[in-house]
């Protein structure tokens, strides 16, 4: 009887030890696992979500890793279950939830694939993704409100954010601007946006970017063009082919090496060529160290390599290195009039489709916060917004 007793508390304490190792384990693993895998929320309604708005949800989890990763999209998951289309088909056409547990590899993977078949067995409307690379919130946020309002389904917005893309543009020997993990998260961003079987075009923004023009003359400037805006060019001096490192040969040669802007715009099909690449992006990361910066390198001579004819060599983001030093120009709320909007819109010399065009830019930076208020108050009128 005693013995029973005895067995039968031996039991329980077993069972409790147990338990507590159990609930261990289970912790642990999450640990592991929420170290590893990306974290994606998703806002589908620009109403209930307004760009801005989402600053103290996005600031409180930011760490170290670069899996900070966020998606929002222009259709609407509203917090109202009445209001959730369940469609199976939008779970291949467009991941539904953006939440997903992909390493980079699966991702890439995933994300990779294209499909043979000419025709899309659904209604495919082009969309653009519109990837802000951002070191936290988006001072602008309104303004890129006002930009996409009354334009939902033809556009994603996809938000990339770590404290560490505060780092200065090159130039500079002194900034860790450059580094791979820039590239790292660009690739990424990039990845995510295809897997939206709807997104054609894909352009990279920071926070300090403003729009010059209304949604619709970008979006149609961008949609029909033949060429991506990869800026992509040969600089022979120090700041350029001086960055080449002999050991990337003989993959890589200096006749290969181009140098450019980091904010470029891609079409679908140099976007799944950039994600496929694993020839010279190791080739990179191992021999790519400052004064080489791969952001100003790695695209623009991957792409010179492999496909020179599907970029038009410049970049559609206008930025101003005209006052010389290390960065550019910062604009401030004093800098903003019409006048000098205009003059970034319409005065500048180029080739759209083979032809000579005068709207050769189609973003700006960088502003300052501080424009938002003369940004906002000038762009119904001059950017044609809210139309
Ligand atoms: C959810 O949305 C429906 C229709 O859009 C509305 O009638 C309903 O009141 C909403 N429910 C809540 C809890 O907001
Ligand atoms: C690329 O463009 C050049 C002229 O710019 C042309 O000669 C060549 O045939 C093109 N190549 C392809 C593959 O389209
Ligand atoms: C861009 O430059 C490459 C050479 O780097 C060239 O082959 C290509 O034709 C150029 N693209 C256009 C549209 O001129
Ligand atoms: C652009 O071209 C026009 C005429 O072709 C010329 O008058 C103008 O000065 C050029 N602008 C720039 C910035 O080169
Ligand atoms: C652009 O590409 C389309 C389809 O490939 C072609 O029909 C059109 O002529 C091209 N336009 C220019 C200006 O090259
Ligand atoms: C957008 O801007 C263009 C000029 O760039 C203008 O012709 C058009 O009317 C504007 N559209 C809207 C909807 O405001």
């Amino acid at each position: 009887m005693r013995r029973a007793i005895k067995d039968g508390r031996y039991q329980v304490a077993m069972a409790i030890i147990f338990g507590v190792f159990l609930t261990f384990l289970v912790l642990a693993l999450g640990m592991i696992i929420n170290d590893h895998f990306k974290k994606f929320i998703l806002y589908e309604n620009l109403q209930n979500s307004p760009l801005n708005a989402f600053l103290p949800f996005y600031m409180s989890d930011i760490s170290k890793s670069s899996s900070n990763y966020r998606c929002f999209s222009s259709n609407p998951p509203r917090f109202n279950d009445s209001n959730i289309v369940y469609d199976s088909r939008l779970t291949w056409v467009a991941p539904r939830d953006i939440w997903h547990s992909m390493s980079d590899e699966e991702l890439l993977w995933r994300a990779s694939m294209v499909p043979h078949l000419v025709e899309y067995p659904f209604d495919r409307v082009s969309k653009v993704a519109f990837m802000f690379l951002t070191k936290g919130r988006l001072p602008l946020g309104p303004l890129w409100e006002m930009f996409f309002k009354g334009h939902e389904g033809l556009f994603t917005i996809y938000l990339h954010t770590s404290p560490e893309f505060a780092h200065e543009p090159p130039e500079s020997s002194k900034v860790r601007w450059g580094d791979i993990t820039m590239i790292d998260a660009e690739r990424r961003l990039l990845a995510n946006a295809l897997l939206d079987f709807s997104n054609e075009r894909f352009i990279l923004l920071s926070e300090t970017c403003i729009p010059l023009f209304n949604f619709t003359t970008i979006y149609n400037y961008l949609i029909n063009s033949n060429h991506s805006f990869l800026n992509s060019f040969d600089d022979p001096r120090n700041i350029g082919r001086g960055r080449y490192n002999p050991r990337m040969s003989p993959a890589i040669t200096l006749h290969d090496w181009r140098k450019g802007s980091q904010w470029f715009e891609a079409s679908r099909k140099l976007v799944i060529n950039i994600i496929s690449d694993v020839v010279y992006y190791p080739i990179f990361r191992k021999h790519c160290m400052p004064p080489c910066y791969v952001d100003e390198h790695y695209f623009p001579t991957f792409v010179n390599m492999i496909c020179p004819n599907l970029t038009s060599n410049r970049t559609v983001t206008w930025t101003d290195w005209s006052r010389g030093g290390s960065h550019p120009v910062m604009f401030n709320r004093v800098d903003v009039t019409e006048g000098f909007l205009e003059r970034i819109r319409y005065e500048s010399n180029c080739t759209y489709n083979g032809e000579n065009s005068n709207v050769c830019f189609l973003f700006a930076r960088k502003f300052h916060p501080s424009t938002l208020q003369p940004l906002l108050r000038i762009a119904p009128s001059l950017l044609g917004f809210n139309d």
